[in-house]
């Protein structure tokens, strides 16, 4: 059995490597893992709570549009309902907008490099990605609106970016927007929006309740602690909604992830408390390693990029044999570069005392 011919291109995804596996490869008791971008606050304690009393209910399907999620999300968003999609993870989503937008012949506009599903995706529905090199580790919004033409049809813009971590203004979005034709969709991923601290970075809501063009993705996967649930969302026109609604899998949000989501969404003390240790975290490894006089990537979201100006892949197999797994930048495009998930404030120092062992850098601060 031949499988579609456009699959011979498409990568397998390669995860972050889980840690029971390096626990058990190893030998290692106790095991760090700062790769997925995952938060290490875990989730709201109320989404335990809600949990139980969803069991009773377990042998139901979900509602397949989310109903009481969906209110409480609009009314949080300030969103009316009928501009929220719900996907198996914000994945889905990526998957469900190639699947609705995109046929053979047309294109899709990317960063090179981003977060690797828009390819993959764009790849599967048989169309051809336009991956822009990036200035700095930034998508490179005027190179990005001259690779448009007739045959594209979506603009995946990611941001914060994965794996780079970098912003692009409210300002910027909107000149690049009044540059693009009507004809495109303007896919705007915002993963880790709920930890961004600049005040620059775009209110994209406000753009999609004004243009069409424009789809805001975002996830409970991240700042919430949900991964495991799997629920991500799209907000955008009602229109574009329906059709996506077309390609949706009936029951695609599952019964205890829209109600974890529920009580996740709830608890804002957690969010914030998580924001505000995030930005902590970062400021901490950003100023060590200014200390050491290695470059980064300003981080805006809740991992930090760095070049370590050594084999990416030596660096990853370094920290992994003393228990800390990181994402090498070498199968990412950076192949000095590791990308670190910003952990706990003890997490943060035991990395950065790794980090120095593999470097043969001077050990970094003690904090108080
Ligand atoms: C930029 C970006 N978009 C989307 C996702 C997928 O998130 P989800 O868990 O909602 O599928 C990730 C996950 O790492 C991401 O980094």
């Amino acid at each position: 059995m031949k499988s579609k011919s456009v699959l011979q291109g498409v990568p397998v995804y390669q995860p972050g490597k889980p840690l029971e596996e390096v626990k058990r490869e190893l030998g290692l008791e106790e095991v760090i893992k700062l790769a997925s971008n995952e938060n290490p606050y875990g989730c709201s304690p109320s989404v335990w709570e809600s949990l139980t009393e969803e069991q009773a209910h377990l042998f139901m399907y979900p509602e397949g549009g989310a109903p009481q999620l969906r209110q409480e999300l609009a009314s949080h968003l300030n969103v009316s309902t009928d501009r929220i999609l719900f996907g198996n993870g914000s994945d889905e989503i990526v998957q469900m907008i190639a699947r609705t937008y995109l046929e053979p012949g047309y294109e899709a506009v990317m960063a090179d490099i981003t977060f690797p599903r828009y390819k993959t995706q764009t790849l599967i529905e048989g169309c051809t990605p336009v991956e822009v090199p990036m200035v700095e580790g930034t998508h490179d919004l005027d190179a990005m609106a001259r690779a448009v033409n007739d045959h594209t049809r979506i603009v995946w813009v990611c941001n914060p970016n994965n794996p780079t971590g970098t912003i692009i203004s409210h300002d910027a979005l909107v000149s690049f927007l009044d540059r693009l034709p009507d004809h495109v969709l303007v896919v705007v991923d915002e993963a880790y929006q709920e930890y961004v601290t600049d005040p620059s970075y775009p209110d994209t809501l406000s753009l999609v309740e004004k243009d069409p063009r424009v789809v805001v993705l975002r996830t409970f996967s991240k700042i919430y602690g949900l991964a495991a649930f799997r629920i991500g969302y799209a907000v955008a026109s009602p229109g574009i909604v329906d059709e996506m609604n077309r390609v949706r899998e009936p029951f695609n949000a599952n019964r205890l992830a829209q109600r974890a989501a529920r009580a996740a969404l709830a608890d804002r003390e957690f969010v914030e408390n998580c924001r505000r240790e995030n930005r902590r975290g970062i400021e901490r490894i950003q100023a060590q390693l200014d200390e050491w006089g290695l470059s980064y990537f300003p981080a805006h979201g809740n991992f930090v990029m760095m070049d370590t100006e050594k084999p990416a892949d030596d660096v990853f197999q370094c920290l992994l044999e003393k228990g800390m797994i990181v994402r090498s930048g070498a199968a990412l495009g950076y192949p000095t570069h590791i990308r670190v998930t910003v952990g706990t404030p003890e997490q943060n120092q035991r990395f950065l005392q790794e980090l120095a062992g593999c470097l043969h850098l001077p050990k970094p601060k003690e904090v108080a």
